[in-house]
């Protein structure tokens, strides 16, 4: 069976599972970071070399105050809680997005999370946390001009790979399958420019609600899709390896 190397989901729902059973957002929350477990087991026991997940977005920090303090404890507990054992699972974590914006002692902690598991190569586990993919497009241009301003790269060397280099995950393969839980079916800024060529797959599934078998209904039904990446099925058959950017 074909299985993607590169997953990156958006954990969607979680308001909504616990608004459904009247209770506060942050409990779905909570659930959610369970099923954060659910998916990384998953992606170790399937080879899934790469998994990403859109934990917080730039445009997330406009919740309510009370949402946001919850939700910034549940990632500090979450981080205390799990990379001691992550790390024994060989995962290597890193975050993506704009870490300024968390307080000291998160971003101490995403940093000692990298730096504890940076040689680990089973899963690298990526985590979005004030991400957003417009933004991610805009520091890559930023840097590019730096660069050009500076004298040491010409426009003209200015192509996709170039582009590529600078923007997020670039020492990754590029996501193989998107999932989206919840039940909407959009990007939502999440890995704008990476997803160009990534087979989506959405659910009505809460996030909270996420089991093995929804994960192998998404792996089954992208094992069935021909990727062409703007070629021909004949063109594709005779060079299978096109797309690996
Ligand atoms: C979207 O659901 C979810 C979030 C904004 C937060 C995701 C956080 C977790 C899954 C918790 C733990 C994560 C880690 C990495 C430890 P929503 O609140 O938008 O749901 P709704 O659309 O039903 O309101």
């Amino acid at each position: 069976m074909n299985i993607p190397r590169h997953l990156a989901v958006i954990m969607d729902g979680n308001g909504r599972w616990a608004e459904r059973r009247k209770r506060p957002r942050i409990i779905g929350h909570r659930a959610g970071a369970r099923a954060v477990n659910i998916c990384i087991d998953f992606c170790l026991e399937h080879g899934i070399e790469a998994l990403t997940l859109f934990a917080f977005s730039s445009e997330n920090w406009g919740r309510p105050e009370d949402e946001i303090g919850a939700l910034m404890k549940l990632f500090m507990n979450a981080l205390d809680r799990e990379v001691d054992e992550l790390h024994r699972r060989q995962v290597r974590i890193r975050f993506i997005g704009d870490r300024e914006r968390f307080s000291d002692k998160i971003r101490a902690r995403m940093t000692s999370a990298e730096t504890q598991t940076r040689d680990n190569s089973r899963l690298t586990l990526t985590i979005a946390a004030s991400y957003g993919g417009r933004q991610d497009i805009v520091l890559a241009t930023r840097a590019l001009a730096e660069e050009v301003a500076a004298g040491r790269l010409q426009p003209d060397q200015i192509d996709e790979a170039a582009v590529h280099a600078r923007m997020a995950l670039s020492d990754l393969p590029t996501p193989d399958l998107f999932i989206r839980t919840g039940g909407d079916h959009r990007i939502s800024n999440f890995l704008l420019w990476q997803m160009a060529y990534t087979e989506l797959w959405f659910t009505e599934t809460l996030w909270p609600e996420l089991d093995a078998a929804t994960l192998r209904r998404a792996l089954d039904d992208y094992a069935q899709r021909e990727r062409r990446f703007g070629l021909t099925g004949a063109q594709i058959a005779a060079q299978p390896d096109p797309g690996t950017a």
